[in-house]
């Protein structure tokens, strides 16, 4: 399975946060925004991996991770010109996933969970994984029925029909670079992931998992914050099931600095 980081977009809900670096560069806690959904899929086993970039950041990204080395992993990097959606990011990378299956993950989104198992399981179609909030209308939305079934999926409805968030991590079959070219932009002018989804379970091949452990989209003052406290509980032990979310470095960053010197 290949893996997509899409870290593209202006950011401009965290200005001046954003001004002159990419909100996926940003630091949670003791890090950089991306290295959080890096971990995800290096956790998940997952070694092969492109990450979606803007072009007036490009440099930053490559200089902060480069080949992928250090991470005992494989890194290719593509521009998104325009933040036109995240389903754009299978158009993008459609030479890169060369008909394989692949996990795709937002670049503000943190993970606690290990989705190891989500991975090797997964056979077809398309599957998400969802989060209770208490805010469901500013994410996509997921309805299911008792046995997790999926009903219906609404991006940021006016009245969602559930308190169930689509999370931004997603697996998908060797279809989804065929389907996502059929994909017309919505009103606000973006290839949505939803409608995507939404072709898989018209096809009745959509599936949805409940997270166990947290979730936090990265994209706001509020959450930016939260995010940094989440991870510094957990990384100091204050909370059950620790340590998910430390990268795996093959070797110490400080080491690489203490040789260029
Ligand atoms: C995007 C998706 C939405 C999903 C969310 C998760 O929203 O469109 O369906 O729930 O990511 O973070 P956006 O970040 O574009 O507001």
């Amino acid at each position: 399975m290949k893996g997509i980081i899409l870290a593209g977009g202006s950011g401009t809900r965290l200005h001046p946060l954003t001004k002159v670096t990419s909100k996926q560069l940003l630091p949670i806690y003791d890090k950089p925004m991306i290295y959080y959904p890096l971990n995800t899929l290096l956790r998940a086993g997952i070694r092969d991996i492109l990450i979606i970039v803007a072009p007036e950041r490009s440099g930053d990204f490559l200089n902060l991770l480069g080949s992928g080395k250090e991470f005992g992993a494989r890194f290719t990097y593509e521009i998104q010109d325009k933040p036109e959606g995240l389903a754009q990011a299978l158009l993008i990378g459609e030479q890169f996933i060369a008909g394989d299956k692949c996990a795709l993950i937002l670049g503000d989104n943190i993970y606690t969970d290990d989705f190891t198992a989500a991975i090797s399981n997964f056979e077809k179609g398309a599957k998400v994984f969802a989060k209770k909030v208490p805010d469901p209308e500013r994410f996509g939305v997921i309805e299911m029925d008792e046995n997790g079934k999926v009903i219906s999926m609404e991006e940021k409805p006016e009245h969602p029909k559930s308190f169930y968030a689509q999370t931004g991590f997603y697996l998908y079959d060797e279809k989804a670079c065929r389907l996502a070219k059929s994909l017309r932009p919505s009103e606000r002018g973006e290839l949505e992931i939803v409608d995507l989804n939404n072709i898989y379970l018209a096809n009745g091949e959509l599936q949805a998992e409940v997270l166990k452990g947290e979730w936090i989209d990265a994209g706001t003052f509020e959450s930016l914050h939260q995010a940094s406290v989440i991870v510094r509980e957990h990384e100091l032990g204050m909370k059950d099931g620790r340590s998910n979310l430390e990268v795996k470095i093959k070797r110490p960053l400080s080491s690489k600095k203490e040789s260029l010197i």
